[in-house]
C-alpha cells in the first residue's frame, strides 16, 4: 500500500512538473502572442472596456438632445439649471442662453422636475459608460421657441410663442423634445454591437418613451382646448410641430400629432393619436442627421441654428460643421 501510493504519488508529482512546464510554456506562447492578437483598437473609453469602439459616438452623441431636456427642464422647474444643480456635468460648457423659470400649476411643476431630474440621472448614466463631451451651446430663449412655432405655422404667431408664459405653453414646448430623443434611440439600437450599450440604450429609450407618453396624455386630455390667445387648438399645435419635424427631417412620415386622419391612427382606424408609432404601433427611427437637421431648425445636418446656435458637440455632430461656421 505505502510503495503503492508513494510510487502514485511520484506519478502525480511528475505529472505536475510537467503540466506547470507546458503552461508555463504556453502561457509565454499566449503572451507573445497577446500584444498583436488583443484587439486594443476595438477599445477607446478608458474608464470602460465593455463598450467597442464602434459604439461611443452613437452612445455620445444623444448627450446633445439630454443635455437640452436637462437644462430646458431644470430651468422651467426651478429657475437654474446644472451650473448650480451639477456643475461637472456641463464639462466646462457655455451656459445656456434665454433659459428661465416657467409659470407652472403645481402639478406641472411637479412633473417637470422629476423630468429634469431623470435627465439628469440621463447624462450620469451615459458619462459612466462613455466619456461625453461639454455642453453644447444651447438657445433656450422664448424667441427660439417662438421661431420654430412661426416655422410650423409657415407665419407669426402674434403675439409670439412663449414657452415660459403658462403650463399649457410649457407642455407644448415639451412636446417638441423628448419624443425626437425617443426616435434617436430607437435608430441608434440596431447600429449597437456591445450588451451594455444596448442595455444603457434601451434604458435610456424606456423612460424617454414614458415622458413623450406623459407629455402626450397631459396634452391629449386638453386637445381640444384653444390655446390662449391664438384661437388655435392644443392639438393643432402638436401637429403642426410634427408636421414641422417631418419637413426638416427629410425622411417621410416620421412624426404625428395628437389627433390625426384615421389612415395615421391605430391599424388605421382611429384619430384619437395619444402615442405616435407606425402602421404596426412600432415606434419610428431616426438617424442622427434628421435629429440634427430638426433640432437646429434648417433641415440641414451642416447647417446649425435653431436650439443649437453652435451646432451640437461630439464627433457625429461636429463631423458635418464647416469651418465657415463652426465659430459663427
Ligand atoms: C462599464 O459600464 C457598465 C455600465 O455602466 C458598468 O456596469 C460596468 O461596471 C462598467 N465597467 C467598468 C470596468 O467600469
Ligand atoms: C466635481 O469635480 C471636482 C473636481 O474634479 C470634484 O472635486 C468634485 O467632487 C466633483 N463634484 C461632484 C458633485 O461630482
Ligand atoms: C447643407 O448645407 C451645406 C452647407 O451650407 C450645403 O453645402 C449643402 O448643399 C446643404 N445640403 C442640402 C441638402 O441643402
Amino acid at each position: 500500500m505505502q510503495s503503492i501510493s508513494s510510487k502514485s504519488t511520484q506519478t502525480q508529482l511528475n505529472t505536475m512538473a510537467f503540466s506547470s512546464v507546458a503552461i508555463a510554456f504556453i502561457s509565454s506562447l499566449v503572451f507573445s502572442l497577446l500584444p498583436r492578437a488583443y484587439p486594443a483598437e476595438l477599445f477607446v473609453d478608458h474608464r470602460n472596456f465593455s463598450v467597442p469602439k464602434s459604439d461611443v459616438n452613437l452612445l455620445e452623441f444623444p448627450l446633445n438632445l439630454e443635455y437640452l431636456e436637462a437644462e430646458f427642464f431644470l430651468y422651467g422647474a426651478l429657475g437654474y439649471g446644472l451650473d448650480k444643480v451639477d456643475p461637472n456635468l456641463t464639462m466646462g460648457g457655455p451656459s445656456p442662453i434665454g433659459a428661465k423659470k416657467a409659470n407652472l400649476d403645481a402639478f406641472t411643476r411637479d412633473v417637470i422636475l422629476q423630468f429634469a431630474l431623470q435627465e439628469v440621472g440621463h447624462l450620469k448614466a451615459i458619462k459612466k459608460t462613455v466619456k461625453g463631451f461639454p455642453r453644447p451651446q444651447l438657445d433656450l430663449s422664448a424667441s427660439s421657441f417662438a421661431k420654430l412655432m412661426d416655422h410650423a405655422f409657415k407665419k407669426p404667431l402674434v403675439p409670439p410663442f412663449d414657452p415660459y408664459a403658462n403650463s399649457i405653453n410649457y407642455l407644448i414646448a415639451s412636446y417638441v423634445i423628448p419624443y425626437v430623443g425617443l426616435t434617436g434611440y430607437v435608430g441608434a439600437n440596431p447600429k449597437l454591437q456591445g450588451p451594455v450599450s444596448k442595455r444603457l440604450v434601451a434604458g435610456l429609450l424606456g423612460v424617454e418613451s414614458g415622458q413623450d407618453a406623459v407629455i402626450r396624455g397631459l396634452l391629449y386630455e386638453r386637445a381640444v382646448e384653444k390655446v390662449h390667445p391664438y384661437e388655435v387648438s392644443v392639438a393643432e399645435f402638436t401637429n403642426r410641430i410634427s408636421q414641422l419635424r417631418n419637413r426638416l427631417g427629410h425622411a417621410g412620415l416620421k412624426d404625428e400629432g395628437l389627433i390625426v386622419p384615421k389612415n395615421l391612427g391605430a391599424e388605421g382606424k382611429i384619430n384619437g393619436n395619444v402615442l405616435a408609432g407606425d402602421e404596426f404601433s412600432v415606434a419610428y427611427d431616426r438617424t442622427p442627421e434628421e435629429i440634427l437637421r430638426i433640432v437646429y431648425g434648417s433641415g440641414n445636418e451642416s447647417v446649425p441654428g435653431g436650439f443649437y446656435p453652435k451646432g451640437g458637440n461630439g464627433r457625429i455632430a461636429r463631423s458635418y460643421l464647416h469651418s465657415a461656421n463652426r465659430y459663427t
